[in-house]
């Protein structure tokens, strides 16, 4: 588990989190004021992120608040254990998911332009793997972002991933690509339509003083 030196149960009120670019999490009702709210959530995210990169050697995290922030159409689920730390709460994992716009080969090496879902970052307290956790948030991304597990991008799973995704979903026969992203077996049949070109590539302007994304 990850302790902060602030109470993680207050700014909590679930078991599982989940947080877009704007980095409150959704359904908060709190009191905590935004600012603060907000401060609290960069260092979570720094810390698990470097965490994460801890656990997958990598030199330079992938998750961070400030390229949370940055990002758009990202979304982190958090599980946080709220009776962890005598009821101050601890984080145990997370879970980054977001479209991005790839060029994937299918089985005959054909090149297609599509925007999946893409597992992007995902970790469990080394104390808490294997114990399921991994699997709780799994099924609660899924869940809320209604995709099948073939249809998911994964960039550049881990041993322990690979072995996660073939327990828990049967996913295996690695379709080769070109970049760094994993497709499974099963990938482009009955591809969804909002993997499809047609629906990203949405542009910023700014109508009526507000950002908007048309
Ligand atoms: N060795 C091999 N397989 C493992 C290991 C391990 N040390 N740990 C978990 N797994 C796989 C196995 O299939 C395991 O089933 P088993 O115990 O019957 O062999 C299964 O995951 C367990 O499922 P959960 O308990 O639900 O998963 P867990 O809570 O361990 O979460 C995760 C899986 C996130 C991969 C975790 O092990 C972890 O954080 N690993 C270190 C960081 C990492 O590799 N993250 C993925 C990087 S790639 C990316 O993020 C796109």
């Amino acid at each position: 588990m990850v302790e902060f030196n602030f109470n993680i149960s207050s700014i909590f009120q679930e078991e599982i989190c989940i947080i877009g670019n704007d980095l409150i999490p959704h359904g908060h009702t709190g009191d905590l004021n935004y600012v603060f709210l907000k401060q609290k959530m960069v260092t979570i995210l720094d810390v698990m992120g470097e965490a994460s990169a801890q656990a997958q050697g990598l030199k330079n995290p992938i998750t961070s608040g400030s390229k949370m922030l940055a990002s758009e159409g990202q979304t982190v689920y958090l599980l946080v254990d709220r009776k962890a730390v005598s009821g101050a709460g601890a984080v145990v994992g997370m879970l980054k998911v977001g479209r991005k716009k790839l060029f994937l080969l299918d089985n005959c090496g054909k090149p297609n332009e599509l925007s999946p879902l893409c597992v992007l970052d995902f970790y469990v307290t080394e104390r808490r793997q294997r114990t399921g956790c991994g699997k709780l948030l799994f099924e609660t991304m899924l869940r809320r972002e209604g995709v099948e597990p073939r249809y998911l991008a994964i960039d550049r799973p881990s041993e322990k991933l690979i072995s996660f995704l073939k327990k828990h979903y049967g996913l295996s026969g690695i379709i080769p690509q070109v970049n760094n992203y994993v497709i499974f077996s099963g990938f482009f049949k009955d591809q969804p339509a909002d993997a499809s070109k047609a629906r990203e590539a949405k542009k910023p302007r700014i109508y009526m003083g507000k950002l908007q994304y048309v």
